[in-house]
């Protein structure tokens, strides 16, 4: 039994984006995979594509889907051992297990907490659950990581730029908010595994976690950085140095039309949700750079060549 966790997770990374795109041609010609079987979703925190690509995906292949909106279930505790007097109401691993006998595979979206590096970085609620499931459990996002969206961006470049080595840019954008590293954390173990390496840029202070950084550069000028780009990638993120906080705003490093005019072309990629004129401005969001909603539909069929391959015992 394979969980979908991270960039590790795929047996065959090369076979299951080969099976993305044959599902993407005809997504509802395996109906009869999942007949009679339940995938449960639960969601920790907020969500609009993940929600809706993976049940959709689900559907696709003939299963039916419940969806939890955890705010309105008990609160878990995850630590062994404790005398649970205060507000956790059910131990993890009831929770576990009391759901794998519904469900056939279990799919969790948990955001850190940005209070606790440490705490966070040991993705608690996701590896707790998978420690006690029986069943084959997918990451909607974790505390660290998002290998559903690295999955849909590498099949959008794949896609999108036909040459072998392309030049990948990971930049940095402002953002009103502290926001999670697992997009960024993921796409480039994504794109290592791929065998891309990626530029990244962001002001100084910024660094990632340099478990994700093998095989990738800084270029701490970001229009350096966009010189010949092919792709580039934007995404805000809170640093680690200064955990949970917002410690730059500056618009200069706001992505706009101009600076990728002065690329290679580049198609230009992000998760989605966008604050518009804060990250992306909306002469950059709105041009022919933009692949963003061809990777939103992505997400789409690489959750059901996820969902496919689980289903088939081939992940
Ligand atoms: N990109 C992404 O995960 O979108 P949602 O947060 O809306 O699911």
């Amino acid at each position: 039994m394979n969980h979908f966790y991270s960039a590790a997770s795929p047996t065959n990374l090369n076979e299951l984006v080969q099976t993305a795109i044959r599902l993407k041609k005809n997504p509802t010609q395996h109906m009869d995979l999942g007949k009679g079987k339940l995938m449960v979703l639960l969601f920790f925190n907020a969500s609009l594509r993940t929600k809706l690509s993976t049940q959709k995906a689900a559907m696709n292949l003939g299963m039916q889907v419940i969806s939890m909106d955890m705010k309105d279930s008990w609160a878990w505790e995850f630590e062994d051992g404790v005398t649970m007097r205060f507000d956790k109401a059910e131990h993890v691993k009831e929770a576990a297990n009391v759901i794998c006998r519904y469900a056939d595979i279990i799919a969790i979206r948990s955001f850190p907490s940005l209070t606790d590096k440490e705490t966070d970085y040991s993705d608690q609620v996701i590896n707790n659950f998978m420690k006690y499931s029986t069943k084959p459990v997918v990451n909607l996002e974790s505390a660290i990581r998002h290998p559903l969206q690295s999955f849909a961006d590498l099949l959008t470049i794949r896609e999108k730029v036909q040459k072998p080595n392309p030049k990948i840019v990971l930049s940095w954008a402002p953002h009103p908010k502290a926001l999670p590293q697992a997009v960024s954390n993921s796409f480039l173990e994504w794109m290592h595994r791929a065998g891309h390496n990626v530029t990244v840029t962001h002001p100084q202070g910024y660094e990632l976690h340099p478990e994700f950084m093998t095989g990738h550069t800084v270029e701490y000028e970001q229009e350096k950085a966009f010189a010949e780009a092919d792709v580039v990638y934007v995404k805000n993120w809170s640093p680690l140095s200064q955990y949970g906080k917002v410690a730059n705003q500056s618009e200069e490093w706001m992505i706009t039309k101009a600076k990728l005019d002065k690329t290679n072309h580049a198609k230009l990629m992000h998760c989605l949700p966008v604050r518009r004129n804060v990250v992306i401005a909306d002469d950059a969001m709105d041009s022919e750079h933009s692949a963003i909603y061809d990777l939103a539909e992505n997400r789409l069929h690489t959750a059901q060549a996820v969902i496919y391959s689980i289903l088939k015992g081939e992940l």
